[in-house]
């Protein structure tokens, strides 16, 4: 078993490997480790996957067409986890061409090589909460619609999502698509509201708290993430009946929609100190509400979360002062 893992310097990736490689898999990593974010962070994770001697790391722009057939032979690979994007809501208004290039180019070339590797036998692939757009009313459900996207990083989930189909129908390639729903945790990402409010309030600057403040997220803890994700890498999509399409889509989230203020007060509390704060209007792109139905997920391989932000938010604070030795 040979698992390629894209985005591997990334949050869920390099904590993705280490559970793998920690189970004894072969894993192959690769990542364009861009400054989105300090790339140090992007190292920092590199490094604690390089002490195992099953992990093999390639630096690649996977935008450019054949770079990854050129550092990872397709028939070499029997599983496929694709993490690489260019995440980030706000960001998609900056810097709207680096979306397209990641989440779609890129994506298709994973998909094309996919579509070489002899031995492959299951890709799951990252989707996001945010392809269900701007809503107050109740769960979040896999087979709601999803055509009413509100940024262009959600749109081109969307469209990864779309694609991943076709491959499924058109060449029978075994895809699971994942709906995370706001993903936290120690090697967390540098752009997300908990690190900022942590970053912030140890510099003893104020936080941004945008759209007063009254909106609700459905904050996932790293560590449910990761036991899901391993279950899933040996769990292809089930094909009973002849012409099933090998492609299921899950939502991955905490289904607790928790207000943004809660998050800060866990913040400040794990901080040991209060913020000061600016609360601003609504950004463009941003979404009122997260709520994920799991029971779908549930039912397929028992995902179970469990971490509250109360626990969750601690272990990532002690980690970020460990970090930068605070
Ligand atoms: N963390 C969350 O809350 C969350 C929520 C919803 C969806 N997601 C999705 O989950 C996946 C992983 O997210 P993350 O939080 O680990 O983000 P991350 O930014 O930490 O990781 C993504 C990695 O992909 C790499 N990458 C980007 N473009 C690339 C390219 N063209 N070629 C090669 N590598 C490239 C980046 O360098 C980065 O290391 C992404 O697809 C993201 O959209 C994350």
């Amino acid at each position: 078993m040979t698992i390629l893992v894209t985005g591997a310097a990334g949050f869920i990736g390099h904590n993705l490997c280490l559970s793998l490689l920690a189970r004894g898999d072969q894993v192959v990593g690769v990542d364009n480790l861009n400054d989105y974010y300090d790339p140090m962070v992007k190292h920092a994770r590199l490094e604690r996957l390089a002490k195992f001697e099953k992990f093999r790391f390639a630096q690649v722009d996977l935008a450019d067409d054949g770079a990854l057939e050129k550092a990872v032979a397709p028939d070499a690979v029997t599983h496929i986890v694709n993490l690489a994007a260019q995440a980030g809501v706000r960001y998609s208004i900056e810097n709207p061409r680096a979306y397209m290039r990641s989440n779609l180019t890129g994506y298709l070339n994973v998909l094309e090589f996919a579509r070489a590797a002899k031995n492959l036998q299951h890709m799951a692939y990252a989707s996001s909460s945010s392809v269900y757009g701007d809503r107050a009313d109740g769960l979040f459900k896999e087979s709601d619609s999803v055509t009413k996207p509100v940024s262009l990083y959600s749109a081109t989930k969307i469209s990864g999502e779309m694609i991943s189909q076709s491959y499924a129908h058109l060449y029978g390639i075994p895809l699971t698509g994942l709906r995370f729903f706001t993903v936290y945790g120690a090697w967390g990402r540098p752009d997300m509201a908990y690190w900022i409010f942590t970053e912030k309030i140890f510099k003893g600057e104020p936080i941004d708290i945008f759209a007063a403040g009254e909106m609700s997220r459905d904050f996932t803890y790293i560590d449910d993430i990761i036991t899901a994700l391993v279950r899933i890498v040996d769990r292809p999509p089930q094909t009973p009946k002849k012409g099933d399409v090998p492609h299921e889509i899950y939502n991955l989230g905490n289904s607790t929609p928790t207000p943004l203020m809660d998050l800060v007060h866990a913040v400040e509390k794990a901080c040991g100190q209060e913020a000061k704060k600016n609360f601003m209007d609504k950004q463009m792109g941003d979404v009122s509400k997260t709520f994920a139905d799991i029971s779908k997920a549930k039912a397929a391989f028992g995902y179970d979360p469990k971490t509250t932000i109360d626990q969750g938010i601690p272990v990532f604070v002690d980690w970020y002062k460990k970090f930068y030795n605070i």
